[in-house]
């Protein structure tokens, strides 16, 4: 009874794979995130399907975020931003690691499952273990009308439109948005401000058109995947809410390209990654201009000191940064909170152009599966 998509959605057109037509619809598809959603009027989110009333959402005071692979990362992004926006301490978790542990499910804790397909095995174990043990789980998905959307307790279509490459890519974004609105929404029902709410939103609304000028670039980022081609190990480096990102970008380059490649906060690569570093690892950079920036412009420079390459993906006008990386990307300027969404595109598009390039298969990668619904 899962809902066939429409035939249109599910072809190609003008691109040459699934996975570059799904990172170049992420405008759009971050959009149908949002749409409907966004109350300007009262700088906040209306999500309908969370079947809480104002009581219980009031009484919130933990969330946890359960999930797998790329999902899971999503969570960990989430769970920055239901900290930093709402005040409301959030972590995140891997399904198939909970599920075995006997979860303690705490009072006033709500859960969330972020799961594309619907279908995860270790996603859905996870969340019925949690509903046995009286939790309310609420899920984020995108496949409507699969196993984790009927079971769970409510949840957020992310409205992606079908993912096809195996690879998630658009899947990634839109769970992000549903994360983003979700914190807003708490947010002002506690401490944020209307004027705090309003830059948010018209943060969130100005993404897509941020994302578009990134994709317009795509071009720098196949150069730069012809120049780092021959590497056969990668690090991917981020603080904060992007380290999570740099998870992410780690897992995109791996899972198409094959490249061995690792995702570190970059404040901890001087406790062991840094042994790594030598003229034939590359070290990518997220470099936002948040107020982490000056700590990771010494990590780059750390890096540096021991000649490995630096590519930085970093906002325009940085001059420091390009004085200290081989190779920048640059994203347009935002305001800080949605960096997550423009670093995360170059990372998708490299990724892509890697894979092309050592003449993979990247819309089915060998060893992977869409939707894993075994343990
Ligand atoms: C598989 C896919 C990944 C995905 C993960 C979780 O490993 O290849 O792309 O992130 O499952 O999938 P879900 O459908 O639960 O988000």
């Amino acid at each position: 009874d899962v809902v066939s998509w429409e035939l249109e959605e599910i072809e190609k057109g003008s691109f040459a794979h699934f996975m570059q037509k799904e990172i170049f619809e992420q405008p759009e598809s971050i959009l149908r995130a949002m749409q409907g959603r966004i109350e300007f009027e009262n700088a906040t989110a209306h999500l309908g399907g969370l079947n809480l009333d104002r009581q219980e959402l009031l009484n919130i005071e933990r969330v946890k975020i359960v999930a797998s692979g790329t999902s899971y990362h999503a969570g960990m992004v989430g769970a920055y931003l239901l900290e930093q926006l709402a005040r409301i301490p959030c972590t995140a978790e891997l399904s198939s690691e909970l599920r075995y542990r006997n979860p303690i499910v705490e009072r006033n804790t709500l859960y969330f499952v972020v799961s594309q397909s619907g279908e995860t095995a270790d996603t859905l174990y996870a969340m019925r273990e949690l509903q046995r043990k009286g939790a309310k789980v609420l899920g984020i998905c995108n496949v409507v009308g699969a196993t984790i959307p009927r079971e769970s307790d409510g949840g957020v279509y992310t409205h992606s439109g079908p993912e096809i490459a195996v690879a998630s890519t658009k899947a990634f974004t839109s769970q992000l948005t549903v994360l983003y609105l979700f914190s807003l929404f708490m947010a002002r029902m506690r401490h944020m401000s209307f004027e705090e709410g309003l830059a948010l939103v018209q943060a969130m609304d100005g993404v897509p058109a941020l994302l578009q000028q990134v994709l317009s670039r795509a071009d720098s980022i196949q150069e730069l995947a012809e120049k780092y081609s021959y590497a056969r190990s990668f690090l991917f480096l981020g603080r904060g809410i992007n380290y999570p990102v740099a998870l992410e970008g780690a897992l995109k380059l791996k899972e198409v390209s094959y490249i061995h490649a690792e995702g570190y906060s970059a404040a901890e690569i001087k406790h062991g990654p840094i042994a790594l570093v030598n003229e034939e690892t590359p070290s990518l950079f997220l470099v936002p201009n948040d107020p982490l920036r000056d700590k990771v412009l010494s990590n780059m420079k750390e890096i540096k000191a021991r000649k490995g390459p630096v590519i930085a993906i970093a906002v325009e006008g940085d001059r420091e940064v390009a004085g200290i990386a081989d190779d920048v990307f640059f994203v347009p300027n935002a305001s800080p909170i949605v960096y997550p969404f423009l670093l995360m595109v170059p990372m998708q598009l490299l990724s892509y152009y890697m894979a092309l390039i050592l003449g993979h298969n990247v819309d089915q990668p060998r060893n992977l599966a869409k939707s894993v619904t075994v343990e």
